[in-house]
């Protein structure tokens, strides 16, 4: 689902965020990403989502070679995918059930279908009594929330979660985390960074290290290693 072939990025003023990254992930996964701040977490998921292009290498998702992607097929690329960003990035002057909604919208979706499924993905995550609340008027772990109904309403084949749980308490960031799961456990491919280290220990999952741009350790290994 997930490739990448001796990637490497350089930024323009020369910073190398990715040495030689080489990794697959397969449907169906749930994969914490860890490192320490500036290690190239982020830059790792800009180049899934083609936020950003490497310098070099090869990155397929979904069987698409991105270098060969066209700007114009870069949407439906993104349709494939959920994104969940730290600071939420909800509209303010919007209600949940907007929010949520408006996802749908920009893909097309029509006005029966969001009818029925926003309430159902509100349901979902314990928000069908905030439908009609603004972002200020909501909690952070209330907020986080709402994101990931957006990020889950179009049914993506992968979700994509820059430290999700950054700006929320360590209860919250174990529900967060539990709902991933959860949605894991129904297909959907998961990409998650993050620094907290209970979450990683409480939730047995794949990790992946990054430490100064390139891959010291992955758990999917692990026993390969041990044995050789
Ligand atoms: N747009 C950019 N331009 C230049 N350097 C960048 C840019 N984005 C990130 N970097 C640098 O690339 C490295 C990796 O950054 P990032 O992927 O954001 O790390 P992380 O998410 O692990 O904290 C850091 O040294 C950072 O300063
Ligand atoms: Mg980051």
């Amino acid at each position: 689902m997930v490739e990448f072939k001796n990637v490497c990025k350089a930024y323009e003023n020369g910073t190398l965020a990715l040495k030689n990254v080489n990794l697959n992930i397969d449907k169906g996964e749930f994969v914490f990403i860890v490192g320490s701040s500036g290690a190239g977490k982020s830059t790792f998921l800009k180049l899934i989502m083609r936020e950003e292009t490497p310098t070099s290498g090869e990155i397929i998702i979904n069987g698409r070679r991105l270098t060969e992607l066209k700007h114009k097929e870069v949407p439906y690329l993104r349709r494939d995918m959920g994104i969940v960003f730290q600071d939420f990035r909800l509209i303010p002057k919007m209600n949940v059930f907007d929010n949520v909604a408006f996802a749908m919208r920009v893909v097309g979706a029509n006005q029966r279908y969001i009818k029925k499924r926003v309430p159902y993905v509100l349901e979902l995550l314990g928000l069908k009594e905030k439908a009609f609340c603004f972002p200020n008027e909501l909690s952070g772990g209330e907020q986080q929330r709402v994101g990931l109904a957006r990020a889950l309403v179009n049914n993506p084949k992968i979700i994509i979660a820059d430290e999700p749980t950054g700006n929320v308490d360590p209860r919250m960031s174990f529900e967060i985390v539990s709902l991933l799961e959860k949605i894991n456990q129904r297909g959907t491919t998961i990409l998650m960074v993050t620094h907290e280290l209970f979450l990683v220990k409480k939730f047995p999952k794949r990790l992946i290290q990054i430490n100064k741009g390139e891959i010291i350790h992955d758990s999917k290994f692990e026993e390969v290693h041990y044995e050789s």
